[in-house]
């Protein structure tokens, strides 16, 4: 593609001008976004850059090492990994109120990005993943209020970085393009989208590491089936919830007292609405059946079927 080819061409002498032999940090969230900016960068300034990834115990089965492998292995980006798993799940012991988690995670990504950003000797730049969207909806009255949403990469107050935003003339399928145009794998550019508090507000009410556990393993099947069935490109989010309610069931002949799983899909253009996704039978049918022999504490399944509105995409 010869305009993207060209935009990679440009870009890289923009930003080898404007940093020169300065240093730049970069927050990676796994997402495309923050993927996209690290590799661009990497292209133009090699280990002049910097990124922290931090780990909050709440990604996705394997994700953590997904992204430290392409990144950091196939790319060769310089990645901090911080492994923040128990700093995260103490602050959130006994928290059960939705909003109360989101402000936690928010707030907690932003004290371990700065504590490790403090670490850095002689960082003066700061790159972040703004897309043209976020820069003509930033002081509209467009932003969602009905949660407080969170993403990587707050900028801390009290640091004085300049910041580098080499998507910000970018729509979302730009995006995708210059990450497959920039060899991206596309596991990583067609990355459903996911949520700052990840699996965090999929455990309904108090996080413990269990029930983290059950989403994790129910939520690895249900992709691995949908992207078997070849629905993961037509399906816009995919994703399993634990309600956290017990329920009775049998299993060969003895009654069973455990967890439901909710399984969440919708269709959509941008997230703020929705339709739910109409998963053939047999498919949801082999998912309900992996599901409850694969994941201990598991003998129910739902399918939610309300869109959005009036319900949100995420539970909480
Ligand atoms: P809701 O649940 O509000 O979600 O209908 C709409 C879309 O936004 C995602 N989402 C988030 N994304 N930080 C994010 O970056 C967040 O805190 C957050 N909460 C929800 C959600 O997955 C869906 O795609």
């Amino acid at each position: 593609n010869w305009s993207m080819q060209n935009f990679i061409d440009m870009e890289v002498e923009k930003i080898r001008e404007l940093v020169g032999d300065k240093k730049v940090l970069l927050g990676l969230s796994g997402g495309v976004d923050s993927s996209v900016v690290g590799v661009l960068l990497n292209k133009a300034i090699g280990d002049q850059l910097t990124c922290i990834f931090v780990d909050h115990g709440l990604l996705r089965k394997d994700e953590g090492d997904q992204v430290m492998d392409s990144l950091q292995g196939k790319f060769g980006l310089n990645v901090i990994r911080v492994d923040a798993k128990e700093r995260f799940l103490s602050k959130l012991e006994g928290i059960s109120d939705p909003e109360q988690k989101r402000k936690i995670i928010g707030n907690e990504f932003i004290y371990v990005f700065n504590d490790e950003a403090a670490k850095l000797d002689g960082i003066d730049y700061l790159a972040q993943g703004t897309l043209y969207t976020d820069v003509i909806e930033s002081g509209t009255a467009t932003a969602e209020t009905i949660k407080s949403h969170h993403n990587v990469g707050g900028l801390p107050d009290d640091m004085t970085f300049q910041l580098i935003e080499p998507l910000n003339t970018l729509f979302k399928d730009e995006v995708r393009e210059l990450g497959l145009e920039l060899d991206m794998p596309e596991s990583l550019v067609w990355r459903q989208p996911f949520p700052g508090p990840g699996l965090g507000i999929r455990v309904i009410g108090e996080i413990t590491e269990d029930k983290l556990e059950i989403v994790r393993e129910s939520d690895a099947i249900l992709r691995e089936e949908i992207k078997k069935a070849g629905l993961d490109r037509d399906i816009w989010q995919y994703f399993t919830v634990l309600p956290g309610f017990k329920s009775v069931g049998v299993m060969g002949d003895a009654r069973t007292y455990d967890y439901t799983i909710g399984i969440r899909a919708i269709t959509s253009i941008d997230g703020m609405t929705a339709d739910f996704a109409r998963i053939p039978w047999d498919i949801l049918q082999k998912i309900s059946v992996r599901i409850v022999n694969e994941v201990n504490h598991v003998n129910r399944i739902v399918y939610d079927i309300t869109s959005k509105p009036p319900s949100t995409v995420e539970w909480e």
